[in-house]
């Protein structure tokens, strides 16, 4: 397998910069490019370069047509470009700044590495996926497959948390949760039900605590958030769940890995089935992608949902339209 190029964006912050050293020791990844607007970016480079991984690391900021060296000959790009929560901010708070952000990084996609794998942790990502499919449609080069909001912090939260609640805290690892809907409050929605393996019965028919561990899910953010007390958001779990989302995407991509599956927020316009299950014609959706060499191989069904999950499915679609609707009209109808 020839070596990989993976552009980071947005590579000085809190998230970029513990989520680049995590790509540099990739050893499938041979060119790291680190682009941010601020020159620390630079340092950055300088610092994940000295790591005897195989990747050659370059910083690049907007001098010199940065993000045109950065994103040329990209198999896979991560944008965690963006401004964080503070207490009290929603993430739907954050669309002023982010969405013009994200609408000219994949803008920069579209000119200099239409085909590459594009994974976006920059909030709203309820919105900033649609805006970034706007612009890579409008571009002529969008490829649904390619596209990817990253949710892997939902997932990561749901087998930490739900470990906990059940007071076995040390088995995280064992579980895997499919958390579909979106990745905000509400619109995220952890099917408890189908944990492999399942959670105790006790869970299920202790109610409060049930509904409290899914809205500790919901809102674990909320937890970083406060406790940063208005220094930022999550940013080493972000990076870690970024990162172990890029390792399954290259693995299934470019290594011939198998039955890859993972939940991630992508276009599911023309999947009949999931409109179906979730009774919308809703554009994007969180539900288990199984990954391949094309991105996207097949989405899985939401499956069995309990009437509480059910009720849950609701509250999400409450929100969530609105919030793709938002995306697009940024692009569509600019003010
Ligand atoms: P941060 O402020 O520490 O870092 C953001 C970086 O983006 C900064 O270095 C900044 O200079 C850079 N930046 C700003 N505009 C840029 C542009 N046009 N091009 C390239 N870089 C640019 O923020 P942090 O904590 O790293 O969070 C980044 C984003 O990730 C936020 O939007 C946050 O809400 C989101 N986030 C997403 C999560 C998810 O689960 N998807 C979880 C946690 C945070």
């Amino acid at each position: 397998m020839p070596g990989l190029k993976v552009a980071v964006l947005g590579a000085a912050g809190g998230i970029g910069q513990p989520l680049s050293l995590l790509v540099k020791m990739n050893p499938a990844v041979t060119d790291l490019a680190l682009f941010d607007v601020v020159p620390v970016v630079r340092g950055v480079a300088a610092d994940c370069s000295h790591v005897d991984s195989p990747a050659t690391t370059a910083g690049y900021t907007k001098d010199d047509e940065g993000l045109k060296q950065a994103l040329t000959g990209a198999d896979l790009v991560i944008i965690p470009a963006g401004v964080p929560r503070k207490p009290g901010m929603t993430r739907d708070d954050l669309f002023n700044i982010n969405a013009g952000i994200v609408r000219d990084l994949a803008q920069g996609i579209a000119d200099f590495c239409p085909k590459a794998f594009v994974l976006i942790i920059s909030n709203p990502v309820n919105s900033t996926v649609p805006i970034a499919a706007e612009v890579l449609k409008a571009a002529g080069v969008f490829d649904p497959k390619r596209l990817f909001g990253v949710t892997t912090l939902d997932v990561v939260r749901s087998s930490t948390m739900s470990a906990q609640a059940i007071g076995k805290p040390n088995s995280a690892p064992e579980y895997t949760i499919p958390v579909v809907g979106g990745h905000s409050g509400v619109t995220i929605l952890p099917l408890l039900s189908q944990a492999k393996p399942a959670l105790p019965e006790s869970l299920f028919s202790d109610t409060e605590k049930l509904k409290a561990l899914i809205h500790r899910i919901q809102f674990g953010g909320d937890e970083v958030v406060e406790a940063k007390a208005g220094a930022g958001s999550a940013t080493l779990s972000m990076a870690y769940a970024g990162y172990k989302f890029a390792e399954q995407l290259i693995g299934a991509a470019f290594q011939g890995k198998k039955g890859v599956v993972a939940p991630s927020y992508v276009y599911v316009a023309e999947a009949k089935d999931i409109q179906q299950e979730i009774g919308q014609d809703l554009a994007f959706f969180s539900v288990p992608v199984e990954l391949g060499p094309n991105g996207v191989e097949k989405l899985h069904p939401l499956g069995q949902l309990s009437s509480y999950e059910k009720e849950l499915l609701q509250a999400c679609l409450g929100e969530l339209p609105g919030s793709i609707t938002k995306g697009v009209n940024f692009i569509q109808q600019p003010k």
